[in-house]
């Protein structure tokens, strides 16, 4: 029995026999002479069957090769230029694959959503998804560095953390109505203090009817949250936070990366402080760029790329009114129309990154915003109990994984970012019939 491997080890195996099970991704013949293209998960290899090395029975098995069908090899590892290839001597299909609906030709998004279970399989998508993984080992690293505690926030919320409008209902037996969790925030505002500094990392759900490159209805977002942290010392740890992340992942991704064709020079300049304007000056910036600009509000896609373009870099807007953001922003004391909340905005037009803010730490007022963000004051009672029992100021961020894959990946579109992406206007999600 030669010794099962996988092709990211060969070169551990030169001049071995060895066995290896993998799918066929490429295939083809001259006659005397034929080639695979194997894929085990953890590479790619070349496996070569020709009439001297190859038992003629495995020989003859070629015919019967199809894309994706899943192979056994018994072969001896061999250099072949700067990589190993495998010198079949016996060839096993163990299972068959007929009319595999991905083929070389250029094909649909809608057709590779609805095959989104096999779409991953091609070379692309599988150097997103590592990509993907790395970036979320480099999260929990830096936060586990610095001494946070992770805290698992729950999904099910009787109320709305982010506003009423992008809820999705879950029936709650058969008296109530529960809802998925837009946010963690405030769960992880009394986990930090119980912990001071925490975060939580998991999916959240957005009920928004936006069919955009930048939108999904079930997204992963991790938000720290720390005690006695202004809004500002939270702006510093955010910008390190993305520093870390993307320099780590396009250092250990390289080879990825470049599979994506992602210019990895615009990445490596990504370093900390990164420029911090308030909104009033990001809009006196827009009023220059667009006649049609209206401030006051907050900013569109189009206001987000003009500005990111303005930098060139990650770029923070800080200090927005407080009747545009969510109601447990605190407001600056200095000027009572504004609120202690940033946004991140990504360079290249790949929008908003992170939205953060200090928290409203005094009872009357996070009371009365309540009441105006037409909330229940009584599915908050637990979150008010906060500001009764030794109140302490605090502020935390959110950012969204899939938009920061898609910046590093250079992606077009969120959809990739994510392993099976939940869509507006994608009433069924995997295939169906
Ligand atoms: O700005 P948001 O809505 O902030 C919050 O939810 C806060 N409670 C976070 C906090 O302070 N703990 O969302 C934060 C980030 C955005 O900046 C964006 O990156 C991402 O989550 N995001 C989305 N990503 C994909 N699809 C969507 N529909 C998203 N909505 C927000
Ligand atoms: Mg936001």
């Amino acid at each position: 029995m030669n010794q099962k491997v996988s092709i990211k080890d060969l070169a551990l195996f030169e001049a071995q026999e060895i066995e290896l099970k993998a799918w066929v991704c490429q295939f083809r013949s001259s006659g005397k002479i034929a080639f695979l293209v194997l894929r085990d998960g953890t590479g790619e290899c070349q496996a070569v069957l020709n009439e001297e090395s190859t038992e003629i029975k495995s020989f003859e098995l070629f015919s019967e090769i199809s894309l994706e069908c899943l192979v056994e090899v018994q072969a001896k590892v061999k250099k072949w230029k700067e990589t190993f290839e495998l010198e079949v001597s016996q060839l096993k299909i163990l299972s068959s694959s007929s009319n595999y609906p991905i083929a070389k030709k250029a094909h649909g998004v809608d057709f590779l959503l609805d095959n989104r279970h096999l779409w991953l399989r091609s070379k692309r998508q599988r150097a997103i998804l590592k990509v993907r993984s790395e970036v979320m080992r480099y999260i929990h690293d830096f936060f586990q560095r610095e001494n946070f505690v992770q805290v698992s926030a729950p999904i099910l919320m009787p109320t709305a953390s982010e506003g009423t409008s992008s809820l999705f209902s879950v029936d709650f037996f058969e008296e109530n109505q529960v809802f998925l969790s837009q946010s963690g925030q405030l769960h992880m505002e009394a986990a930090s203090s119980a912990l001071s500094k925490v975060y939580c990392f998991g999916p959240t759900f957005r009920a928004e009817k936006s069919s955009t490159r930048r939108h999904l209805l079930e997204f992963w977002m991790v938000e720290p949250e720390m005690a006695f942290y202004s809004y500002k010392e939270t702006m510093d740890l955010a910008e390190r936070f993305v520093e870390y992340v993307v320099q780590n992942t396009i250092q250990n991704k390289s080879e990825e990366l470049e599979i994506l064709g992602r210019d990895i020079k615009k990445l490596e300049k990504i370093k900390s402080p990164f420029p911090k304007i308030t909104y009033k000056s990001a809009c006196d910036i827009l009023k220059k760029k667009r006649a049609d600009f209206t401030s006051g509000k907050d900013f569109g896609a189009l206001d987000e790329s003009l500005l990111s373009e303005e930098f060139g870099e990650p770029v923070f807007v800080y200090h927005y009114p407080k009747n545009i953001k969510a109601f447990y922003m605190k407001e600056d004391s200095q000027n009572s129309d504004l609120s202690l909340s940033f946004d991140l905005l990504a360079p290249e037009s790949y929008g908003e990154l992170v939205g953060g803010s200090e928290r409203e730490d005094n009872l009357e007022l996070l009371l009365k915003k309540i009441k105006k963000h037409d909330l229940e004051e009584k599915h908050f009672k637990w979150y008010l109990d906060l500001r009764r029992y030794g109140s302490f100021p605090h502020s935390g961020f959110g950012l969204g994984l899939e938009r920061l894959v898609c910046w590093i990946c250079g992606l077009d579109h969120v959809r990739e970012a994510i392993p099976f992406p939940r869509l507006y206007g994608r009433s069924f999600f995997e295939k169906e019939g």
